[in-house]
């Protein structure tokens, strides 16, 4: 049966990062109806503090040429990619090694700093200056519009590489210093068929990072 519990475990398992996307557009109105429902996520004290660039077409391609040749510029010297594929190798995303055909460091950097090829950018900022406390809104309205992404056969990633490049996020999209750069969403149609979509990054199990604190043996 579809029940609520059904559907919603069904979104939040079925959601994973995606790093192959298909050459199709997402409409404006699909956009839209995302932020619809973004917009019900929590917040504190219902501050909503997220503002949401949507990037598209060719301001999102000038973003991505820029971002690329940011990266081109710093790339590893020998020893730091070696110990960057040992840290990947030998922890919790080692799974992606059999999924790729170039090496990992260097996958993992161009790719998130092309967006892995998506159509759309977002990037998720927040009023206020330098220093001002990281608004805990923007997580949740981050993943909010992930999962309902995930609904709607959209795939998304999170990523974390191009905001180290802040100032070419911000020029390239026009977000002022007045705002806080919060995160960075590519979003467009998952392409189905690429290996390392369909491979699941492994979770621990709870019982490893769970402290249960006044439970009897056989409690309820
Ligand atoms: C804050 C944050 C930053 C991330 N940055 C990147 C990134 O720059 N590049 C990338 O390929 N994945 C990035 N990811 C995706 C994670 O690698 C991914 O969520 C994790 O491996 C679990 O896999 P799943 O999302 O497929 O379940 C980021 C995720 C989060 C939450």
């Amino acid at each position: 049966m579809d029940s609520d519990r059904n559907v919603v475990d069904r979104v939040i398992k079925g959601r994973r990062s995606i790093r192959a996307f298909e050459d199709r557009a997402v409409s404006r109105a699909e956009i839209e109806d995302l932020l619809e429902i973004a917009r019900w996520a929590p917040s504190g004290s219902n501050s909503q503090p997220w503002r949401v660039t949507v990037a598209a077409g060719e301001p999102a391609e000038r973003l991505r040429a820029a971002l690329l040749e940011a990266a081109d510029g710093h790339t590893f010297t020998a020893q730091q990619a070696e110990g960057y594929r040992n840290r990947i190798a030998s922890g919790p995303m080692a799974w992606m090694l059999d999924q790729i055909d170039e090496p990992v460091d260097r996958y993992l950097t161009r790719g998130s700093m092309s967006f892995y090829g998506a159509p759309v950018a977002l990037v998720v900022s927040y009023p206020g200056t330098a220093g001002s406390t990281t608004p805990a809104g923007i997580p949740a309205f981050v993943t909010t519009l992930m999962l309902a992404a995930e609904a709607r056969g959209l795939g998304t990633i999170w990523l974390g590489w191009p905001l180290g490049q802040p100032q070419i996020v911000r020029s390239a999209l026009g977000i002022g210093e007045d705002e806080q750069l919060g995160a960075f969403v590519a979003l467009g149609y998952p392409d189905r068929q690429a290996p390392v979509n369909r491979a699941r990054a492994p979770r621990q199990a709870p019982s490893t990072f769970s402290r249960w604190i006044g439970w009897n043996e056989g409690a309820v």
